[in-house]
Order: structure tokens, then sequence, then C-alpha cells
């Protein structure tokens, strides 16, 4: 099990305790202590449901006939972005990932070229968005 710590980061429980995890990622510190100062140098762990990142896979690369459109159209090979407009998208953060996928969805983020990520996001399912977002932190940024 985990629990919000200070800054915002989720920390395992010293209990050892397990839970399921839903339809949730969980994204821990690899060195809390490390983090806690600052220090950008060790990672953190997402932790995804199970299966998640193939059925992330399949959406992302065949757009699941129609339902949305593959990612790397527009966001390039091995989604690491292409130039100026289309960002790089692997390897981020999982909180960052999903969130921004929310936002395009409910319209909090409507920027300037927001409006090519509408239509993408239009149909998809809060699964479709965990699947997504575990598929695409697992890339090599
Ligand atoms: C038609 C082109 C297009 C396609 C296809 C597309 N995107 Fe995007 N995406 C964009 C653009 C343009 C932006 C930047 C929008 C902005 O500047 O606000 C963006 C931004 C994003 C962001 C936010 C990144 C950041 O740095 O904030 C995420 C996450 C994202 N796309 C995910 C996806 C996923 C997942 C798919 C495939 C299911 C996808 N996109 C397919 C054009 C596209």
């Amino acid at each position: 099990m985990t629990h919000p710590g200070p800054h915002n980061v989720q920390l395992v429980d010293a209990t050892g305790a397990k839970e399921p995890i839903g339809l949730r990622i969980i994204e821990v510190p690899e060195d809390v202590n490390r983090t806690m100062l600052r220090d950008a140098t060790p990672g953190f762990i997402a932790y995804v449901p199970s299966g998640s990142i193939k059925r992330g896979e399949m959406l992302a690369k065949t757009g699941d006939s129609g339902r949305t459109v593959p990612c790397a159209t527009c966001h390039g090979e091995g989604l690491k972005g292409i130039g100026d407009i289309f960002p790089p998208l692997a390897g981020r953060s999982s909180a960052a990932t999903a969130r921004q996928l929310y936002d395009f969805k409910s319209g909090a983020r409507d920027g300037r070229y927001a409006a090519l990520m509408k239509p993408i996001v239009a149909h998809l399912t809060d699964q479709d968005i965990v699947d997504l977002t575990a598929y695409i932190v697992s890339l090599q940024p």
C-alpha cells in the first residue's frame, strides 16, 4: 500500500501491506530520501495494472479501429516528438501524461495546438487513458 507524502510524493507504507491496484497507476520514488532532498538523479517506479502496457501499445499503434489515431503519426517514431509542435511522450511521468489526456478531453487544456489532440481523446475511456499512459511511460525517452 502507498500514501501521499510531503510534496505530493506517493510513499510506500512501511507495513508492507498490499492492496489491489485497480484502475490506477502508482508512481513512487526509487530512492525516497534522495527525492525528498530534490535530487533528480534517482527516478520513479510506475506500477501499472497487469496487461495495461500491452493494450496501451495496441491502442497507440493501431488506434483500435478508429477509436483514436496512432500516436506516432504526430508524435513520431518511438513517440520521441517531432519539431516544436509535437511534444515527446516516451518515458514521461505517468501523472503528467494521464493528466494531459484528461485535460484535453475536458477542455481544461486548450492551448494553441490542443485542437489537434481533441479528436484523439474524444472517445477514450478512463481504462484507455490508464492503458495508453502505462505504455507511454514504459518507453525509453
Ligand atoms: C493529429 C496529430 C496528433 C496525434 C495523432 C496525437 N497527438 Fe498528442 N499531441 C498533438 C499536439 C499538437 C500536441 C501539443 C498540443 C499543445 O501544444 O497543447 C499533443 C500533445 C500530447 C500530450 C501532452 C504532451 C505534453 O508535453 O504536454 C499527450 C500526453 C499526447 N499528445 C498524447 C497522445 C497520444 C496518447 C496519442 C495517440 C493515442 C496522440 N497524442 C496522438 C498532436 C497529436
